[in-house]
């Protein structure tokens, strides 16, 4: 039987002639019609394993492991092979919306020239499509705003565009990498909401790649967070937000929740390592609050640290004791707790 939906089985993605490892061993799954949030800081590799799914790579990384698409080997696909997969199998939008239309082409033009890429449909029919597509979407007075420029939209209008010539091919598999990164709360609330809607309708997958823990919350079923190339833990998206067992994951949370009041993106003390640094043992151990002896002794592995949810952590029994909303051992309740 032919597995359905995005399967990522021991990814790994080396530059530097092997040297630097950028992903090590990552498995991720998106079914059909789910959502998978991918979260993790700047360089953690969600950018590199989303694109590698569109069988999109660097041409001096070097890949090992599996990556299939309704059961379709995504890394043997030959170039013209991956171009009909793409669009239609599975689509990708962007942070940066201008960047990926072309500033001399009418919106509509550009919606309707995806379509008959995938289909053999006479011009005006596919103009009728992409203007009902860029009303889906929410763009208002579709009729006219068909014929505008890119540059005559705002940033959150440009990204609804972008959806619009994503949907265009019938997507089954959507991967969003920060697509809401760049815009302003307000209009970004609005493009997850579409996303998520949309991903509801049409029962497409989604892999929506972000940053930001809370975006991510706000419209997934699952979350996988990353940090240095690998995943550190992975399950239902309430478990992961609300019961974490990885210190990485309680440090985003934290951040995220004082970037909302503070107004600025406070981090976890420190900073990733470097590739070609990453150390045989805990990845985290040199930021994380509750390092210990054993977490620096050898590789750690995924353990289950509840029904479908997994951790990369020796002291998961001991995450619960990190508070929360300062990312520091709450040491009274440590105690009293044993
Ligand atoms: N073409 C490339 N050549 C060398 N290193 C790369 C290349 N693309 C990405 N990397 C490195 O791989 C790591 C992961 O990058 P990326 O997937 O873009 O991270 P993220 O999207 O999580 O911010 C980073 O350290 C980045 O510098
Ligand atoms: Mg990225």
């Amino acid at each position: 039987m032919t597995e359905l939906g995005l399967n990522i089985e021991n990814l790994s993605i080396a530059f530097d002639r092997g040297r630097k490892e950028a992903i090590s061993g990552l498995d991720l799954k998106v079914l059909p019609s789910q959502a998978l949030g991918l979260v993790g800081e700047s360089g953690s590799g969600k950018s590199l394993a989303s694109r590698a799914a569109l069988g999109l790579l660097p041409r001096k990384a070097r890949v090992t492991g599996r990556i299939t698409l309704d059961g379709q080997s995504v890394l043997e696909l030959s170039p013209a092979q991956l171009r009909r997969i793409r669009g239609s199998g599975i689509a990708m939008i962007f942070q940066d919306p201008m960047s990926s239309l072309n500033p001399v082409v009418r919106v509509g033009e550009a919606i309707a020239q995806v379509i008959r890429s995938h289909e053999s449909v006479a011009q005006g029919v596919a103009l009728e499509r992409a203007v009902a597509l860029m009303a889906r979407v929410g763009i208002r007075d579709p009729e006219t705003r068909m014929r505008s420029f890119p540059h005559e939209f705002s940033g959150g209008m440009r990204q609804r565009i972008m959806i619009a010539m994503a949907l265009a091919a019938r997507p089954r598999m959507l991967l969003a990498d920060e697509p809401t990164t760049a815009l302003d709360v307000i209009v970004q609330d609005g493009i997850l909401k579409l996303l998520d809607q949309l991903r509801r309708d049409e029962g497409m997958g989604l892999l929506l790649v972000s940053h930001d823990l809370a975006v991510v919350g706000s419209v997934c079923d699952r979350i996988a967070v990353m940090y240095a190339g690998q995943i550190v833990e992975e399950g239902p998206a309430m478990d992961v937000l609300m019961r974490s067992r990885m210190p990485y994951t309680v440090g985003l949370h934290a951040s995220t929740q004082r970037s909302k009041t503070l107004k600025r993106l406070p981090s976890i003390p420190g900073a990733p390592p470097p590739l070609g640094e990453r150390p045989a043992s805990c990845r985290f151990a040199a930021r994380c609050p509750l390092v210990a002896p054993q977490c620096l002794a050898g590789p750690v592995p995924l353990v289950s640290v509840g029904s479908d949810h997994m951790a990369r952590c020796v002291r998961t029994a001991e995450v619960a004791n990190l508070d929360r909303a300062t990312f520091t051992v709450r040491e009274r309740e440590a105690a009293h707790n044993g």
